[in-house]
């Protein structure tokens, strides 16, 4: 059984997808011009086609999020759902009626050939699982699926002009085809030269323009305001930031803030840009999903910082599940006082990058890098923070709370005496 997103299935798809356009502009084309339309392509198409009539019956499908791959469910579910369309398309039908001359023998060759158009339904089907396969931004996807089924329309309303006689007679096939994708361009696009027009004597030339000029009015409109947003989102982070940007400019200018405090804004988004390619909170994301699930993410994420720490060195893996859980992700800018001495203390940090300068009393006592921590000394005695803290670079830093920290500790006898021996050594020094 192929899994529904495989990589053999998403080439598949693209394949299918290529060879089913291809073969629904080949054969109108052929088919007007009067060109032998069983050729290679034709044979080929139908190889492909045959396949997939195959492969219906050895692909798991998905249902709801589970993926059934039991043969005999997966036989059962194509037979209800594509099985009758997918046949229809790749039975070479119009073969059989090769040899019957005359017009009626090209118009039914004609309408046993459109019958391959019926694979065009599924191809909503395949853009949909190519979409989830493959993980492209939806914004780029929107934009190839346009440009398929815009294609597609343009191909048939110009193979339509030229089969009602639209145009003139003149020049070869391929140069009338041209003439008539000119006209639809211009028609849709509501530009209207005015070069190449209906015969005003021809009701159904007139009446097909005028059709395909209220489509174009409808579709121009549709076209400009999509390509638009579609553009505008294909970087859906750079734009978001922009936003972003915009939003905290506005509201520092009708703040009026001094123009370093703003310098100082400008720096931590601009910060966060370039390190995380997003301004999107990560903890607003991580609130809205369950429990167990945010804290694996959690874990995924900040296992590098739990490594560089010595004192969660050889930690339990519960324990660290734990801690993890609680870290609150914090970036600090160069200069900035974390924690200033003799404040009240509520929180401890730990550095993930950057680097920290402790001061006693104005005077530098320490220098802290990543996988130190600081701000438990207050927490552990009960008073006040017993030195200021200063970053030196930016700072990417974790915070715990005081009643994580509490708890941790209560639970943990292991973590609560490393962090009182790394304390005792701190107090000392600061003592000295
Ligand atoms: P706290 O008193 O809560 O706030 C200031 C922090 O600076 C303190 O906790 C310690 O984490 C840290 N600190 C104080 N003295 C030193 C030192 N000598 N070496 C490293 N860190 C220190």
């Amino acid at each position: 059984m192929l899994p529904p997103d495989s990589r053999t299935k998403v080439a598949w798809d693209i394949l299918l997808a290529v060879t089913v356009l291809a073969s629904s502009l080949v054969f109108p084309y052929r088919l007007l011009s009067g060109q032998d339309p069983f050729d290679g392509i034709y044979w080929l198409v139908t190889l492909v086609l045959a396949l997939d009539v195959v492969l219906g019956f050895f692909t798991a499908f998905r249902k709801g999020t589970e993926v059934v791959d039991d043969p005999a469910a997966v036989r059962r579910h194509y037979l209800r759902t594509w099985f009758a369309a997918d046949l229809l398309a790749a039975l070479p039908l119009p073969v059989l009626f090769a040899s019957v001359p005359g017009p009626s023998g090209s118009a039914v060759r004609g309408l046993l050939l459109a019958l391959r158009l019926v694979k065009l339904l599924k191809m909503k089907e395949v853009f949909r699982s190519l979409q989830e396969a493959l993980d492209v931004n939806p914004a780029a996807m929107r934009l190839v699926v346009f440009a398929f089924w815009f294609s597609l329309v343009v191909h048939f309303v110009s193979v339509g002009w030229l089969a009602i006689g639209g145009g003139d007679a003149e020049g070869a096939f391929g140069m009338r085809y041209l003439r008539a994708l000119y006209w639809c361009i211009t028609t849709i696009a509501t530009v209207g030269y005015g070069d190449i027009t209906p015969d005003r004597s021809a009701p159904w030339q007139l009446v097909y323009t005028m059709a395909v000029e209220l489509f174009g009015v409808s579709v121009y409109g549709f076209i400009i305001g999509n390509i638009a947003s579609l553009i505008a989102n294909l970087d859906v982070r750079q734009a978001a930031f922009k936003r972003k940007m915009e939003e905290v400019r506005e509201y520092m200018r009708s703040r009026r803030l001094p123009p370093v405090l703003q310098q100082r804004v400008r720096n931590y988004y601009l910060y966060l840009w370039e390190t995380r390619r997003s301004v999107s909170d990560e903890g607003a994301i991580l609130a809205e999903l369950p429990h167990t699930l945010a804290t694996d993410i959690s874990l995924y994420l900040n296992r590098a910082v739990l490594e560089k720490v010595p004192l969660f060195r050889g930690a339990p893996e519960l324990f660290l599940r734990e801690v993890v859980r609680e870290l609150v992700p914090v970036v600090f800018l160069p200069e900035d006082y974390i924690i200033r001495q003799g404040e009240h203390a509520d929180c401890m940090y730990f550095v993930s990058s950057g680097e920290v300068e402790v001061l006693v009393d104005g005077r530098s006592v320490a220098r802290l890098g990543a996988g130190s921590f600081f701000g438990e000394a207050a927490l552990l005695e009960g008073g006040l923070r017993t030195a200021s803290v200063r970053a030196l670079t930016y700072c990417e830093t974790y915070r715990l709370s005081r009643s994580d920290f509490d708890l941790l500790r209560a639970k943990y006898e292991d973590f609560d005496r490393r962090v009182r021996e790394i304390v005792a050594e701190r107090m000392a020094q600061i003592r000295k």
